[in-house]
């Protein structure tokens, strides 16, 4: 885990995807999901906290777009420079996709090639990657490779999602630890997206 005697160095660009497609709901059925305020806001502010290049929101709803344009347009005003600049540094990462592979497209342009995309997930799986072994690969100053931290929304990211992924974080677990076999009520540990971004991202750039 993370000490003051271990920074992560700035080697290799991340960048925050907030999935709203393809999502599974309460059913397991693939869909859209709408974006919300907070994720707009919190997320920002934790992505601009922990150093990420940027904050893809990714939805292919056009109506969406325009919403959230228009929330954006009301923190690039000279009132909200003026009365809110830690705010508007933030929210300045925001950038809108139509699908992920837009979000990639953005990135290649900036870093010269596709990143390496990482999925986080409350559920376990078998060849996930552990936060003190991803935390040592992204400080190898060996490697320049833009990361992409994707997380979901509804009942989390749908497995149409899966081919794109190259690598699987472990799900974050409070001290009940995981669930096990015959323990109920075992292994909660279904955080909202704010709090599962802003625990992931200190886990991994936070002094
Ligand atoms: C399933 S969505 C839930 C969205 C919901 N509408 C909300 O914010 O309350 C939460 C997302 O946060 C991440 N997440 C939540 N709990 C997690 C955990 N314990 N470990 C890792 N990631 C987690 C995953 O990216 C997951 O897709």
């Amino acid at each position: 885990m993370s000490s003051p005697a271990d920074p992560v160095s700035a080697q290799r660009p991340y960048y925050v995807v907030l999935l709203h497609y393809p999502i599974v709901n309460r059913n397991g059925k693939l869909v859209t999901t709408a974006v919300t305020n907070m994720d707009i806001h919190d997320i920002a502010r934790s992505s601009r906290t922990y150093g990420a290049k940027g904050y893809f929101l990714v939805t292919p709803i056009e109506d969406q777009h325009e919403l959230v344009e228009r929330i954006l347009a009301h923190w690039r005003s000279d009132h909200s420079r003026q009365y809110h600049p830690d705010r508007v540094e933030a929210v300045s990462l925001v950038r809108m996709a139509r699908s992920f592979d837009e979000v990639k497209a953005a990135i290649r342009a900036e870093c010269g090639e596709d990143p390496e995309v990482v999925l986080t997930d409350a559920r376990p799986s078998p060849n996930a990657v552990s936060y003190a072994d991803y935390r040592r690969e992204l400080s190898d100053s060996g490697l320049t490779k833009p990361v992409a931290i994707c997380f979901g929304t509804g009942w989390g990211v749908s497995d149409v999602f899966y081919p794109e992924v190259h690598r699987i974080l472990a799900p974050v677990y409070g001290p009940e630890g995981a669930p096990r076999e015959g323990i109920p009520y075992r292994g909660y540990n279904h955080l909202s997206v704010r709090a599962a971004v802003g625990i992931i991202l200190d886990r991994l750039f936070g002094l």
